[in-house]
C-alpha cells in the first residue's frame, strides 16, 4: 500500500509540474472553450489543446476524454491503471481532475449527453457543482477528526485534509472507495481511512468533531438505478435519517454540514417538515432552502444528468417520475443546506428559511457565528447585561421622495455574508450608529430616547421586541 501511495503521489507531482491544475487548465482553455465545456461541448477545447504539450495531452486525456498519441511521460499513468495504451494511442480509463486547492479527484469517465454512452449503476461521479457547494459550507477551522458520508471520488476528504487531523470517509459503493483512495494517493493525503457501508452504520458508536455529506439525495421512482445519486430509500428518507441520526456521532460542540433535497408535499409547509427533522436532531440548526424545482424540472434535470434525455425510454421514464410525485402529493423539491451544531448546554436554537440570492462565500467561514446569533437572540433582553455591537459591513439606506426632510423608510443592509436587508425604525437605526460593543445597552437606549423625544421605558420595550430578530439576522452581535 505504501509503495502504491508513493507511486500515486509521484504521479500527482507530475500532474502539478505539467500545470494540470484548475488555474493551468483555465488559462490554457480561455473563457470561450471553458464556457463551452461547462455546457459539455468539447469542440472549442479540442481546438485550444492541439499543440502537443504535456498539459494539452493531459487535458485531452483526462478532461476531454479523447485519445492522445502514446508518449513515455504517460507510461506511469497507464501503469497506475488510470489510462490504457493500444495501437500507439493512450485512452483514459478513469477521469482525473484537479480540485481547487486540494489535489486530484479520480472518478469514472464522464458520460457526456449525446455521446451514446450509458451511465453504469455503480458509477462514481466526479467533483461537481454540489461538491464545491458543500466544500464551501464545511467548517473552515481546524478539527481533530472529521467524517465524510458518501465520499464518492473522495473530494470532500481532499478538502478536509488540511484542517482535520484524521478523516473517515464512508461509502456504500466499494468502487467509490477504491477511486477515493486513488484520489487521496494522487493528492498526497495520508490521514484518511476508508470504510464501506450504508448511511451511519460503518461508524456506529464513534464520535466526530465534524460530519459532512453530499448525500445521494435525488428523489426518484422506486427501484434504485444510480447509486451515485439515489439511496434506494423512499422520498427524502435518506436525508431525514442523516439529519436525525448523525448528531448522535458528534462530540459536544461538533458540527454537521449537509446538502439535502426535501419534498414539498401538498398541504404541509416545507419549513414544518424539515423543521421537524432538525428539531429531532437536538442540535442548534440552520436550514436554508436555496432553490426549488417543480416535478417536471426535477425529472428533466436528473434524466439529463444520467444521459437519458433523447433515449427511447425517455418519455416512459419521465412519466414514471411524474406519476411517482403525483402519487405522493409532491408539488416541488427543495434543495439546500443543513448546518447543525451539538449544543454544549441549553435548549437548541433553530432557523429554517429560504435564501435564493447570492451570499458571500465561503459560507462555512461564518456559519458558527450565524448559529451563535440564533442562540443569542433567543436569550436576549435589553436587561441581560450583554454588550451589543452593530455587525461589520452594515450600511443604512434612507428611502423617501426626493427632497423630503424625513425618510419614509430606513433600511439596514449587510454588505457582506448573507446580504440581508431589514426595514427598521429610528431607534434601531440610531443604535446601529452608536453601539460598538464598548458601552452597555441601557444607557445607550436612554440617550437615544432623549434625542428623539420619546419615553425611555417605551424605547426599551421597543428594543426588547425588535432586537432579537435583528440579532438572529446578524445585524447586531452580542459581546
Ligand atoms: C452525490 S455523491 C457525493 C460524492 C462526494 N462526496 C461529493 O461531494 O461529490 C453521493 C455518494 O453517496 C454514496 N451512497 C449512495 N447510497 C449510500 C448509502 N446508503 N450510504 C452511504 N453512501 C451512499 C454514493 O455511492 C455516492 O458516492
Amino acid at each position: 500500500m505504501g509503495q502504491v501511495s508513493d507511486h500515486l503521489r509521484r504521479l500527482g507531482a507530475a500532474l502539478e509540474r505539467a500545470e494540470y491544475t484548475i488555474d493551468g487548465v483555465r488559462e490554457l482553455l480561455g473563457p470561450v472553450a471553458g464556457g463551452a465545456l461547462a455546457r459539455d461541448e468539447i469542440v472549442p477545447a479540442l481546438r485550444a489543446t492541439g499543440g502537443g504539450s504535456p498539459l494539452e495531452a493531459l487535458v485531452r486525456l483526462f478532461w476531454l476524454q479523447v485519445p492522445v498519441p502514446a508518449d513515455t511521460f504517460l507510461d506511469d499513468f497507464v501503469a497506475a491503471g488510470l489510462a490504457e495504451s493500444s495501437g500507439g494511442e493512450v485512452r483514459a480509463r478513469l477521469r482525473v481532475e484537479p480540485v481547487e486547492g486540494a489535489g486530484y479527484a479520480v472518478s469514472d469517465l464522464k458520460v457526456r449527453p449525446g455521446s451514446g454512452g450509458t451511465v453504469r449503476p455503480d458509477h462514481v461521479v466526479g467533483a461537481g457543482g454540489a461538491s464545491a457547494n458543500l466544500a464551501r459550507l464545511a467548517v473552515h477551522s481546524p478539527v481533530d477528526n472529521a467524517l465524510d458520508i458518501g465520499t464518492g471520488c473522495g473530494v470532500q476528504a481532499l478538502h478536509l485534509a488540511g484542517r482535520a487531523g484524521r478523516i473517515t470517509a464512508t461509502d456504500v459503493n466499494p468502487r467509490a472507495l477504491e477511486l477515493a483512495a486513488m484520489s487521496a494517493g494522487l493528492s498526497g493525503v495520508a490521514n484518511v481511512e476508508f470504510v464501506e457501508g450504508p448511511l451511519l452504520e460503518p461508524v456506529a458508536g464513534r464520535r466526530f468533531d465534524l460530519i459532512v455529506s453530499n448525500p445521494p439525495f435525488v428523489v426518484a421512482p422506486p427501484g434504485r438505478r444510480y447509486v451515485y445519486r439515489e439511496s434506494g430509500m423512499p422520498g427524502d428518507e435518506f436525508c431525514r435519517r442523516l439529519v436525525t441520526g448523525a448528531p448522535a456521532l458528534l462530540n459536544e460542540g461538533g458540527h454537521c454540514r449537509f446538502l439535502a433535497n426535501w419534498l414539498q408535499v401538498r398541504g404541509v409547509p416545507w419549513e414544518e417538515r424539515v423543521g421537524g427533522w432538525v428539531e429531532r436532531s437536538g442540535c442548534d440548526a440552520w436550514v436554508v432552502q436555496r432553490d426549488v424545482q417543480d416535478p417536471a424540472e426535477y425529472a428533466e434535470l436528473w434524466l439529463r444528468d444520467s444521459c437519458e434525455a433523447g433515449t427511447a425510454e425517455y418519455r416512459e421514464r419521465y412519466g414514471a417520475w411524474l406519476d411517482h410525485f403525483e402519487r405522493h402529493g409532491v408539488t416541488g423539491i427543495g434543495f439546500g443546506w443543513i448546518a447543525l451544531r451539538k449544543p454544549a448546554g441549553g435548549p437548541p436554537a433553530t432557523r429554517v428559511e429560504e435564501l435564493r440570492h447570492a451570499v458571500e462565500e465561503p459560507v462555512g467561514a461564518y456559519v458558527e457565528e450565524i448559529l451563535d446569533g440564533l442562540v443569542g437572540a433567543r436569550e436576549f433582553s435589553t436587561g441581560c447585561g450583554k454588550l451589543v455591537r452593530a455587525a461589520a459591513g452594515i450600511v443604512q439606506e434612507q428611502i423617501g421622495p426626493p427632497g423630503a426632510e424625513d425618510p419614509e423608510r430606513i433600511v439596514l443592509r449587510q454588505e457582506h455574508r448573507l446580504r440581508r436587508a431589514a426595514g427598521v425604525g429610528t431607534v434601531e437605526a440610531a443604535l446601529a450608529g452608536v453601539c460598538d460593543g464598548t458601552l452597555p445597552l441601557e444607557p445607550l437606549l436612554a440617550a437615544i430616547a432623549q434625542l428623539i423625544g420619546q419615553d425611555a421605558g417605551q424605547v426599551r420595550a421597543h428594543a426588547d421586541a425588535v432586537l432579537p430578530e435583528l440579532i438572529a439576522d446578524g445585524f447586531f452581535v452580542l459581546g
